[in-house]
């Protein structure tokens, strides 16, 4: 795959539209989001092959404990069997593991290994995999605010850069871009803070059809976009 010119440095993805895959199947919602971590791991090594150098999949937001309870476990076991299956694909790949959320609330075996899978993978020096699970941006940012009051910190000066490092996503760089397959077109609570300057891309595709075609095509749209973080065009006569 030869994709040349400027690379975003971190994407962010909201993997949307697994049940609607499989309803369009006639198949149980589960189905989809069996397809659903198949394409994630496509994904994570393109993302990886392109040189990506920090991934951040949303996988689930704590508005997601609000689905009926057979989803919910059936979600857990499914990120389980991923997680046990997958860990050596990513230390022979380099990969960072990571994971930002209420981890507090996932069952006791799934924190366990997140957070095995974090210490395995801590030394590794190729992309960073951030998994948002049990993930809300408000709820991160109300947790930071807490963090950074009970830290003894000087509020009156405290920074934007500071108060950054009390987020979950502390010392990763802010998202570039943030795509959302499934035709919705809302952030659902993801990166809130961070997404402040991010390049948004939506497209109707659902979230187990978005191939690296798919997401190649996410790069190609960004790196036609002009960021001007609120400063005016270098294209434009200044004068
Ligand atoms: C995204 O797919 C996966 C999670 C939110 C866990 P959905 O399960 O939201 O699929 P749709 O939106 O119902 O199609
Ligand atoms: C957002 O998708 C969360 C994830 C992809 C993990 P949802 O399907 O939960 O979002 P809404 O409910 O359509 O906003
Ligand atoms: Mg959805």
């Amino acid at each position: 795959m030869i994709l040349s010119g400027n690379i975003p440095s971190h994407v962010g993805v909201i993997m949307d539209g697994n049940g609607r895959w499989a309803q369009l199947r006639g198949l149980p919602r589960v189905e989809g989001h069996r397809a659903g971590a198949e394409r994630a791991k496509e994904i994570i090594e393109f993302s990886a092959e392109v040189g990506i150098k920090c991934l951040t999949l949303y996988t689930f937001s704590t508005e997601n404990w609000q689905r009926p309870p057979s989803e919910v476990s059936m979600l857990m076991r499914l990120l389980e069997v991923y997680l046990r299956k997958e860990l050596s694909v990513l230390v022979d790949r380099d990969i960072v593991f990571k994971v930002i959320g209420e981890t507090w609330r996932l069952p006791e075996n799934i924190r366990a290994l997140v957070h095995a899978t974090e210490e395995k993978t801590a030394s590794n020096k190729g992309m960073t995999l951030v998994t948002a699970l049990s993930y809300s941006g408000r709820s991160e940012i109300l947790r930071a605010l807490k963090r950074a009051a009970t830290s003894g910190c000087d509020l009156e000066g405290l920074t934007e850069e500071a108060f950054s490092q009390y987020l979950d996503t502390a010392d990763l760089p802010s998202p570039d871009l943030i795509i959302r397959t499934s035709g919705e077109r809302r952030l659902s609570n993801f990166l809130l803070w961070q997404s402040a300057y991010a390049e948004l891309y939506f497209t109707d595709t659902l979230w187990p059809d978005f191939d690296r075609s798919e997401m190649l095509l996410a790069i190609q749209d960004f790196q036609g976009r002009e960021r001007r973080f609120g400063a005016i065009s270098v294209r434009s006569n200044a004068s």
